[in-house]
């Protein structure tokens, strides 16, 4: 779900790489999504309208980024098939497929599991 960003993307700063902001071609939830490059996937998404990128997994409730430095965990995504990814510290990359991640995260299939790591027999 997007809507009118609550940001907005500012010029680069003098001096800076200018190339390293222009527009990427990302993919949120399956839809298309063109976003400044040269930032946090978090940041990029927030810049797109992107305002619920998790589910807690006790209540359902919405959530977003809070911190954008790594200590909240509020704005976990899953990334490139790769689940519980804070996005606040991935750099956005063209072509990424991003998924907002509802409720709690399976556990791997126990034919994945080292058996030293299984040794309560789950
Ligand atoms: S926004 Fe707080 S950890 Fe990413």
């Amino acid at each position: 779900m997007t809507s009118k960003p609550l940001f907005r993307v500012l010029s680069p700063a003098p001096g800076t790489d200018a190339q390293a902001d222009a527009t990427i071609q990302i993919w949120f939830n399956d839809q298309p999504l063109s976003v400044p490059g040269g930032r946090s996937v978090a940041a990029a998404l927030l810049a797109a309208g992107v305002q619920r990128f998790r589910a807690t997994p006790v209540s359902g409730a919405p959530r977003a980024p809070y911190c954008m430095m790594g200590a909240c965990f509020e704005c976990l995504v899953e990334i490139d098939g790769m689940p519980s990814r804070q996005s606040c510290l991935v750099t956005v990359q063209d072509g990424m497929r991003i998924h907002s991640q509802e409720g709690a995260r399976d556990l791997p299939p126990l034919s994945d599991l080292n058996p030293v790591e299984n040794a309560h027999g789950r």
